[in-house]
């Protein structure tokens, strides 16, 4: 049986490691569908068309290298406006949350567009200045050369283009539980997360 749970929300508000440790806990498979948008503006900066490279995309351009630096999340968020490269990629996000066994997807739309039938939706969230300080500290450690206020400039404009897009913009699923994990440890976003999914399951 499938049983998808959306997960979504800004940059670095922890929708990550929610999805991954929700994933771990019921046995269901995860996707990053950023990963799609990151590997697409990764291309886009390599010189190829936005449209082209979304519809060349395979698995190994998942698993490239640099997929995780400022540079690469703002290509991708430039092209993620684009409506025919949504359009590429949804079939793939589609048939992944409706894999036998369970999903968990993470991104923007999930809950609004890719399953809006999901029966557990997740809109993760925290301040700017939170989660800026979260992403500054995995760029340092990524050994990337990053001031704070740059990151925190790099998140907010990136929100503001995943909020203010037409298509599939980032807003909260009006079914959506919103957790916002400003002054939240991780365990208990897990916690709260876990505890939804259990509910809907019940
Ligand atoms: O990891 P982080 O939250 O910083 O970003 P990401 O989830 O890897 O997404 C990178 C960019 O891809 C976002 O800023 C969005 O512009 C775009 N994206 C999207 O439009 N729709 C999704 N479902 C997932 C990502």
């Amino acid at each position: 049986m499938s049983f998808c749970i959306a997960i979504d929300g800004p940059a670095a508000s922890g929708k990550g490691t929610i999805s991954r440790a929700v994933a771990a806990r019921f046995g269901f498979e995860h996707l990053d569908t950023g990963l799609l948008y990151r590997a697409v503006g990764q291309l886009v900066l390599q010189g190829t068309e936005p449209l082209e490279a979304a519809r060349a995309l395979v698995a190994e351009d998942l698993r490239s290298d640099g997929l995780r630096t400022p540079e690469v999340a703002q290509a991708a968020s430039r092209v993620a406006v684009i409506p025919e490269v949504r359009a590429v990629l949804l079939d793939f996000q589609r048939a992944f949350a409706t894999r036998v066994g369970g999903a968990v997807l993470d991104g923007r739309d999930i809950g609004t567009v890719i399953c809006p039938d999901a029966p557990v939706k997740l809109f993760v969230t925290a301040s700017a200045e939170i989660r800026a300080e979260r992403r500054f500290k995995e760029l340092l450690a990524g050994g990337h050369d990053v001031t704070q206020e740059g990151v925190l400039d790099d998140v907010r404009a990136r929100d503001a283009r995943d909020a203010g897009r037409s298509d599939a913009p980032m807003v909260v699923a009006t079914d959506a539980i919103v957790i916002d994990t400003s002054g939240m440890a991780i365990e208990d976003a897990v916690s709260a997360a876990v505890a939804a999914v259990d509910a809907a399951r019940a």
